[in-house]
């Protein structure tokens, strides 16, 4: 059986006091909620605070970004020593908003994944395919494409923690959810991707995200997809109700 995560990503939104207002009313709707692991991905300002105020529950913290030099003269980044030096530890890598504001790539994902997991952190490799690319039945090949130079050189004992996240670009923050039977298929095909990189065993254990406008209402129906492992939530993560509902579906 695998765990599942529900992991928000909480994009460029909340002040550090409103990261710590968040954890104030989200903590008490989940502090018996054992059944799944808990993540949340704040900016980096929010991060410390985000830390601090869940401290002694079971809600883990992970960056959105990391930049996969030690350190250096790269401004405006950060690498994991700060981010494992302040107690986060997972990292959202890949994101397709990433992919398409920031000229992230497949080669920048596999340069990321090294280092996070060089540096003990649990990382969230974002793939998926945009709608022109869905039409054009070009969706297993994109899946595919994706995981192999995200996974380029990087061996299964080392990548013993990586998580997956499914995310159809055409789902983000659109509204349009992917049925779950539909998601299950891609999750189908990433785990094959993920068996060939790493081996069965390996892919049988692997943890895969579904993201693409996650909703309360919907969370019950995706989770309950043997394929499906968990939740990567956007807009619906930022309001602690409606994250909490999401983590109980
Ligand atoms: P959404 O975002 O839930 O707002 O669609 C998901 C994501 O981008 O991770």
């Amino acid at each position: 059986m695998r765990k599942k995560i529900l992991a928000a990503n909480w994009k460029m939104y909340k002040t550090p006091d409103q990261a710590t207002a968040f954890f104030q009313e989200f903590l008490p709707l989940v502090q018996d909620h054992d059944r799944d692991e808990i993540v949340v991905c704040p900016n980096y300002i929010a991060l410390p605070a985000a830390i601090h105020a869940a401290k002694g529950s079971r809600v883990a913290i992970g960056a959105q970004n990391l930049h996969w030099e030690k350190e250096g003269a790269y401004t405006g980044e950060i690498c994991t020593s700060m981010l494992v030096a302040i107690g986060v530890t997972h990292v959202i890598i890949g994101h397709s908003e990433r992919r398409q504001y920031f000229c992230e790539t497949d080669d920048t994902v596999n340069l990321k994944l090294k280092s996070a997991l060089a540096a003990g952190l649990t990382p969230i490799v974002c793939v998926g395919e945009v709608l022109e690319e869905r039409e054009a039945n070009l969706t297993d090949d994109v899946l595919r494409r994706q995981c192999l130079r995200a996974f380029n050189k990087v061996s299964a004992k080392k990548a013993a923690s990586l998580v997956v996240a499914y995310e159809p670009v055409w789902a983000i923050g659109t509204g349009k959810t992917a049925t779950p039977e539909l998601a299950a298929d891609a999750h189908a095909i990433i785990r094959a991707e993920a068996a060939d990189s790493f081996g069965q065993e390996f892919a049988d254990n692997l943890r895969i995200l579904y993201g693409g406008s996650v909703k309360p209402e919907n969370a019950h129906a995706l989770m309950s997809e043997e394929e499906i492992d968990g939740a990567l939530v956007g807009g619906a993560s930022l309001d602690p109700k409606s994250f909490a509902a999401i983590v109980k579906y």
